[in-house]
């Protein structure tokens, strides 16, 4: 083979990507006298991007390319976390890689750690600078080390990029206030309130307790400026495409210290259009599409993943529906297994998951795969439609009442502890916040002193983690949740952050409440060691990975949900159950979904089947062949 220099090379991956990035550009910006002078600077952008690429990425890049499967594989385990909140700053951090490793973690997502606004900041997503890190937490330097570091152990990074907003005091920000034209156009102002009250009758309020308004006023300029978030941050306009050029700059930059994913903060709000909810346009697609396509061309090895917390149908255009399927984001979160996963937990039933599994979600993905998880840093809104909950019998809006106070733990029997975060009285909605631990069970269990609801709470949970890791994405653990932190309530003693209760399930990493749970104590300890088997078992079974198709299945009781993992070597039939009864499940039924060893992947041992059936115990969990 000829050697081929870096031009070569990037010509090729160009030639690769062009029908994802230009036709999209001409549609989306075509149309505009500067649209040639932007192009030119794009391309130049991606020429330059790719020449500033370190040797060690470049290889990196192709290795990728020959393994584009890469993050899909069944050795894929998450882990997200505050940096400060785990450990101090970027340099603790990389003190740490020998206990991630040590839970099975390949992937670690730092939550927002580049430099935000001085508080409040939206736990840091309000940014006022894409290139520098919050000086809290170290400096480019240390994040490019700790990228390298977890490269050597075969981990990879991901990082927030807010790129719905900026905060008020980045630099655009500031030259827009100045005056600049230029830097205006970056944003979206507004005269007076007569477009924004227009735009109001159909959006939907984001923050509506403490960030009302979808627009806030800017008593220096006497306009209004487009805040769908807070009214520090300050929403970008990507109908201009200098926004498009700029964030891909940051994007490389990101890409060059050594970062793996991108997390795209909020991208559903991207696009605006009057009288909609602008959450999800068609533009959306075609922007994270060229986007995309920028990553592949000048830092192949970089991936993205889209965050748009939204209904089953709306969600998954994040991965590429239509025009766009395999071209779009690589990674979105699950959230609707999320909301499912402890809505059949407070009702022991798992129909509407199936149902709303079953109907809204393919068997399989291309060139993507799910985050799937069971908590985060956000709060849990009940993204559960009226037509869903309906095709059940259920009204949607009481159903969703019902698991707000489930979960605030006001409902008669809850097991949970939790609070309610942006009450929306308009609409009744109220989102939920809590750790895993708390709204599992835990908290109530030890405040009561009965050591049987601890224990159901353990198993709860450690269900949970066995169904992430088996339904087909990447698992991820959320701080904290591996040795079960409780709720922590010391936000409320700080004004900067006491109207935000997700700051309820933000709590600081207790190292010395691991030690304990290594030494095997208590129920942190059930939850650590459960964690770390299933993620060793996950990574030992190829029939896990996430272009295996997933289809969810009927076994009967509605307590059980299941589904079949459809590996080319024979199908898995994964089945949790959801309440703290045995359940029996008959042999005859496992044999039609195509089950003939009866052996469980998860335990590694034969499930013992009498009069031919199986007793699943209560929030029992098994994976059978
Ligand atoms: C995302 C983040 C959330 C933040 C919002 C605005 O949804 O996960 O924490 O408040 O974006 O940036």
């Amino acid at each position: 083979m000829a050697n081929l220099t870096a031009t070569q090379v990037f010509e090729m991956r160009l030639a690769r990507s062009a029908g994802d990035l230009w036709p999209f550009l001409d549609r989306l910006y075509g149309h505009r006298e500067d649209y040639d002078a932007f192009r030119a600077a794009l391309l130049k952008a991606l020429q330059q991007g790719w020449r500033a690429r370190p040797a060690e990425l470049k290889t990196l890049d192709l290795r990728r390319d020959l393994e584009p499967d890469w993050f899909q594989r069944s050795d894929m385990v998450g882990y997200a976390c505050y940096t400060g909140r785990f450990a101090g700053t970027l340099q603790g951090v990389q003190e740490r890689i020998g206990y991630l490793r040590d839970l099975g973690v390949t992937y670690l997502h730092l939550m927002p750690c580049l430099a935000p606004r001085p508080r409040p900041n939206d736990g840091g997503y309000s940014v006022m600078d894409y290139r520098r890190i919050n000086p809290e937490l170290g400096t480019m330097d240390d994040l490019e080390a700790l990228a390298g570091a977890l490269r050597r152990e075969g981990m990879s990074l991901c990082i927030d990029l807010v790129l719905n907003h900026t905060a008020r005091e980045h630099d655009w920000a500031r030259r827009a206030m100045a005056g600049d034209p230029f830097y205006q156009d970056f944003y979206l102002f507004f005269d007076d309130d007569s477009q924004p009250r227009a735009y109001e009758r159909t959006l939907i309020e984001i923050f509506p307790n403490d960030a009302p308004g979808s627009f806030t006023f800017v008593p220096e300029m006497g306009k209004w400026v487009w805040t769908t978030f807070n009214d520090h941050q300050w929403d970008l306009n990507w109908a201009n495409p200098w926004v498009f050029l700029e964030i891909v700059k940051v994007m490389l930059y990101l890409a060059n210290k050594g970062v793996d994913v991108l997390r795209l903060d909020a991208v559903a709000f991207m696009w605006k259009r009057m009288g909609t909810r602008c959450q999800s346009e068609p533009e959306v697609h075609m922007l994270l599409r060229a986007l995309r396509a920028c990553s592949r061309i000048a830092s192949a090895a970089v991936i993205h993943l889209e965050e748009a917390i939204t209904g089953p149908a709306e969600m998954l255009t994040y991965l590429g529906r239509g025009e766009h399927d395999g071209r779009e984001g690589n990674l979105a979160y699950h959230n609707n297994l999320m909301v499912h996963f402890w809505g059949a937990l407070a009702t022991r039933d798992t129909r509407l998951m199936r149902h709303v599994l079953r109907e809204n979600f393919p068997e399989v993905l291309t060139n993507a795969t799910y985050m799937t998880y069971l908590r985060c840093h956000d709060d849990i809104g009940w993204a559960i439609t009226d037509e869903d909950a309906g095709s059940l019998g259920l009204s949607g809006p009481l159903h969703r009442a019902y698991l707000s106070d489930f979960y605030h733990g006001t409902f008669p029997g809850s097991f949970a502890e939790g609070a309610l975060f942006q009450v929306n009285e308009e609409t009744g909605d109220k989102r939920i916040s809590g750790t895993l631990a708390s709204l599992a069970g835990i908290e109530r269990g030890l405040d009561r002193g009965d050591p049987r609801a601890v224990e159901l709470a353990v198993h709860r949970i450690l269900m949970g983690k066995a169904l992430i890791a088996a339904f087909g994405g990447v698992p991820l653990i959320y701080m904290g949740d591996e040795i079960a932190l409780l709720n922590d309530d010391s936000y409320l003693d700080d004004p900067l952050r006491a109207d935000d209760s997700r700051w309820l399930h933000r709590p600081v990493m207790d190292w010395e409440d691991v030690a304990a749970a290594e030494r095997g104590e208590g129920p942190a300890a059930q939850v650590l060691a459960g964690t770390k088997a299933i993620m060793v078992r996950r990574a030992a079974l190829p029939q896990l990975h996430g272009a295996v198709p997933t289809r969810i299945v009927d076994i009967g009781p509605k307590e059980v949900f299941a589904f079949l993992r459809l590996a080319p070597t024979g199908p898995v039939l994964c089945l949790f159950n959801f309440s703290e009864e045995t359940v029996m499940l008959s042999a005859e039924d496992m044999g039609a979904q195509g089950v003939s060893q009866f052996v469980d992947l998860l335990s590694d041992a034969s499930l013992s089947l009498q009069d031919g059936a199986f007793a699943l115990l209560p929030y029992g969990r098994v994976w059978v062949v």
